[in-house]
């Protein structure tokens, strides 16, 4: 079974010191970084690009986990690429031809993501699932930190875990996972959980360092 892994998303951090509040959450005991992209079209909010993950990248050697919130993402997943990210994540509904955004990313070295929005059947993965890495279960409706779990995302969970078979795919979950939110999503089979607001609550390392390990322990148990 895969290991459990607490991916911090930087959207909740200070824009203004990103580059050490990076440091700082890995320093925490994050295991990846969670680089939510959004550009004000396939979500209604704007985010950051790859020039900022680039900036980024000489801040630690985490795995840089990339979320395109973007549509189209084929034009740009190349740049991403480059920039440093180690997994790159789209959503089924970022264009036409989803095995073929999937392939791009393969023949670029990193790792292979899908994700589902909360409306989003499962079933449009039954074809590509020796195509990926890992699913990205939308447990908020995309756009914004600090929104509310939906409850039925664990039953969504459930449903591709069973879905996967022996397959060694990452389940990550992502949106309103807190200390009270994480272990019913890591019962149900999810094993990355993405947090920006549980994480980045308070100020500075100490107070990471506590939120990390509020929320590992609460998956663990
Ligand atoms: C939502 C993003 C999430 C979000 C998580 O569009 O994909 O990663 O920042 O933030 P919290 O943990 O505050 O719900
Ligand atoms: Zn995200």
């Amino acid at each position: 079974t895969l290991p459990i892994r607490i991916a911090p998303s930087i959207l909740a951090s200070d824009f203004s010191r990103l580059g050490q509040e990076v440091r700082d959450v890995v320093e925490a005991g994050a295991d990846w970084v969670h680089l939510d992209v959004m550009d004000g079209h396939f979500v209604p909010n704007i985010s950051f690009g790859p020039d900022v993950i680039k900036s980024l990248r000489k801040y630690t050697t985490a795995f840089f986990d990339c979320h395109l919130m973007i549509a189209p993402a084929d034009p740009y997943l190349e740049a991403f690429a480059k920039a440093g990210c180690d997994g790159i994540t789209v959503h089924v509904e970022a264009g036409a031809h989803l095995h073929r955004s999937l392939q791009t990313i393969r023949s670029l070295g990193k790792k292979v993501g899908v994700t589902l929005n909360p409306a989003t059947p499962i079933s449009t993965l039954e074809n590509v699932l020796d195509d990926i890495d890992l699913i990205l279960v939308m447990s908020v409706n995309p756009g914004f930190g600090g929104q509310k779990f939906i409850p039925a995302m664990d039953d969504k969970i459930r449903a591709v875990k069973a879905l996967i078979g022996n397959r060694p795919i990452e389940i990550e979950v992502d949106g309103g996972i807190t200390a009270e939110t994480i272990g019913a999503a890591a019962a149900a089979g999810a094993n990355v959980f993405v947090a920006g607001s549980a994480v980045f609550k308070g100020d500075g390392l100490d107070a990471y360092r506590s939120n990390v390990s509020a929320l590992r322990q609460a998956a663990e148990a």
